[in-house]
């Protein structure tokens, strides 16, 4: 099977798939998405994608569409793929309109999405871990929802990648220590983890809730609070969660080693726990 795509309502090879020049998506960064995984063949926490979906859309005020359709668009999607490890693009913008700054009521909004094989991260960054640097959060202020708007996210990582690192770590003017590119990030100190707060200021990530839950049930104290770079650098372990980062430890950050400088034993159990439970659980397709 060739990559495919959804565009409203139709399924198509992903060279086919086109949106109109005047879709607010496209001109304003007018637009949500959602990116799910699958595990040998089943979607990964898809309900709490969809639910976030959803509240980004209601967050911009998106005229409603059917979750019953879209669940029915991603499964369809999925099942013709017959990607085991599918990465699945949801985007939903507003609609298509002649452009204006000002939003026209009663735009119907677009759908499209991609299927394609998920870009694993190398074997050898998750045996000794990735490096990062700080950059200025210069994002803007609702950054909990999951719009196109990934300019900044995009320039930071290119930024980490021209430094030799993997990734950057987003920290505000104040000094508090946010999240990565496309990920959130955790600490852990003396034993303890710390991860931001849900504000407007990060994502509310999906695989951060399935992570602290793991925490929990294998008794190990997580809490949410602020800190800052003194923190990230002085931790014992780091390391940072998302749908395709999975659950990734940083060894090195501004050029300092974290710990020892090796990945630090609560990552490795809790990056087992996680792939133990993606496994195990997920939408039967
Ligand atoms: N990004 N923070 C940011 C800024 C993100 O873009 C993401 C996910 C996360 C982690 O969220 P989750 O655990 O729900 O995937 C945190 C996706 C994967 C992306 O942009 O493709």
């Amino acid at each position: 099977m060739p990559d495919l795509a959804y565009v409203n309502g139709e399924i198509m090879p992903i060279e086919r798939a086109v949106v109109p020049i005047e879709d607010r998506g496209y001109q304003f960064g007018d637009g949500v998405y959602e990116f799910v995984a699958s595990y040998e063949g089943r979607l990964f926490m898809l309900e709490e994608h969809l639910d976030r979906l959803e509240r980004s859309m209601r967050e911009l005020a998106f005229d409603p569409i059917s979750r019953t359709d879209i669940r029915k668009a991603v499964l369809d999607l999925f099942t013709l793929s017959g990607y085991p490890r599918a990465g699945l693009y949801i985007q939903i913008s507003r609609g298509v309109a002649p452009r204006n700054h000002a939003i026209i009521p009663g735009m119907t909004p677009q759908i499209i999405m991609t299927i394609r094989p998920v870009a694993e991260i190398p074997v050898e960054k998750r045996k000794n871990g990735a490096t990062a640097i700080t950059v200025q959060d210069t994002r803007w202020g609702r950054c909990d929802i999951k719009t196109v708007q990934l300019l900044s996210n995009s320039l930071a990582k290119q930024k980490s990648l021209d430094a030799g690192c993997d990734d950057a770590i987003f920290v505000s003017d104040q000094g508090i220590v946010r999240e990565g590119t496309s990920s959130n990030l955790f600490i852990v100190s003396g034993g303890r983890l710390i991860t931001h707060p849900l504000t407007d200021n990060i994502l509310p990530g999906i695989t951060r809730m399935v992570v602290q839950g793991l925490c929990r049930d294998a008794d190990l104290n997580v809490e949410e609070s602020f800190f800052g770079t003194d923190a990230l650098l002085g931790a014992d372990e780091v390391f940072l969660t998302g749908t395709v980062t999975e659950l990734l430890p940083v060894v090195r950050i501004d050029g300092k080693s974290i710990g020892d400088g090796k990945v630090g034993p609560i990552t490795r159990r809790l990056y087992d726990l996680l792939r133990k439970q993606a496994m195990a659980d997920g939408t039967m397709i």
